[in-house]
């Protein structure tokens, strides 16, 4: 159940969705009860409860996840079956109350590994916590091996498929939904990894995009992008004005793969912050390239650094580089933008007006360094 969401390219007003996204409900009929396992987004409300006629009872509407998009049609569905109760970690009934004014009365809540017996069928709860918000469980169809898996594993991905059929395309959508929203918990995440590791899954059907046949594939991209081993990668974020940051980076660019290092730049003028933030789990390095402003960073490099430190990828080094007209302080206010990264600053580089061969040749030395800081790191 639930929707294809074909149109929407931004989510939360944060999150490019460039192929739209679905938001997935599962109805589980046991030989006794019922189960609606999680919702749908509101503005799907019609659609949503279009697809309940003819569902003659629901006995529980289990909510794996608070967060609007999944919960979002709860109160809609007690209004058609009063009798259902929802089904949530304690943490989860309080932001259901919350956020969706639930009264009290509808809630049962459930411990880390209760059971809910349908008749012939029995779901498993395990909780995930902080995928990406504190309340998070799954739950274990137990004679079917199906997990579901709301957020955790899923991808924005609009598409008629039920089931993955180009394994390339949803990695890519999975590795992005990760680094969006699931980056600054993969400690956790692992831990949940590790949780589920005991199950034996045939199937992982999540919230988001669609269901995994061979649920390996996506268990292994999540141990990968949790471990978030630096690669020998730079991402270079940058924004220029009147081009003379534009020839550094071009410069920096060049020295850097002219030594064997892989560079990913991002014009913030254009880019795909989801891009950007997706290139993050793997970079060993970052450089923020920004003309001077207002006496500071360009706008644009500001909300780049705010998102990485929010992120707070595994990156091991950081530099600056940019070109200033009269003087400021933008190295100072990027440095001062970073608490949560644990990086080595390497030199800034910065040149007033048009770059020359001085700075040209500390651009080549900033190359030199980052490649000296990537092989005593094993990073090459
Ligand atoms: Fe798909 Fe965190 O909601």
């Amino acid at each position: 159940m639930g929707s294809v969401d074909w149109d929407s390219r931004l989510f939360d007003s944060l999150v490019p969705l460039p192929d739209g996204t679905s938001y997935n409900a599962y109805l589980i009929e046991g030989s006794e009860k019922t189960v609606l396992l999680d919702t749908d987004e509101p503005h799907m409300a019609k659609e949503f409860m279009a697809q309940l006629e003819g569902v003659s009872k629901i006995d529980y509407i289990v909510s794996q996840h608070a967060e609007q998009d999944h919960s979002g049609i709860i109160s809609q569905v007690l209004e058609k079956y009063p009798e259902a109760k929802v089904v949530c970690t304690p943490k989860a009934k309080g932001m259901l109350i919350d956020l969706l004014k639930i009264p009290e009365e509808f809630f049962i809540t459930v411990e880390d590994g209760e059971r809910l017996a349908l008749g012939d069928k029995t779901l498993k709860f395990i909780y995930t916590p902080w995928v990406h918000w504190p309340e998070t469980m799954v739950s274990y169809l137990e004679e079917d091996k199906i997990l579901f898996s709301c957020d955790f594993f899923g991808s924005h991905i609009a598409t008629s498929d039920l089931f993955v059929t180009d394994e390339g395309r949803v990695y890519e959508a999975a590795k992005r939904y990760f680094a969006e929203i699931m980056m600054p918990f993969r400690k956790v995440i692992q831990k949940n990894l590790e949780k589920l590791a005991p199950y034996d899954i045939e199937m992982i059907a999540p919230g988001h995009g669609q269901i995994f046949p061979r649920p390996k594939f996506i268990i292994d991209a999540y141990h990968e992008w949790t471990m978030g081993t630096p690669q020998n990668m730079v991402v270079l974020p940058h924004v220029s004005m009147h081009e003379s940051t534009q020839r550094m980076v071009d410069h920096l660019v060049a020295a850097l793969v002219e030594r064997g290092v892989r560079v990913q730049p991002f014009n913030l003028a254009v880019t795909d912050i989801g891009k950007l933030a997706m290139s993050l789990i793997d970079a060993a390095t970052i450089v923020v390239a920004t003309p001077t402003v207002l006496a500071g960073p360009h706008p644009y490099a500001a909300y780049a650094t705010f998102l990485a430190n929010a992120l707070r990828p595994n990156a091991k080094f950081l530099s600056i580089i940019g070109s200033y007209g009269w003087g400021g302080k933008t190295v100072e206010m990027l440095a001062g933008m970073i608490p949560n990264l644990k990086v080595e600053i390497i030199d800034p580089v910065l040149c007033k007006g048009v770059p020359r061969e001085d700075t040209l040749s500390a651009l080549n030395d900033l190359a030199d360094t980052i490649v000296k800081k990537h092989k005593e790191n094993g990073f090459i």
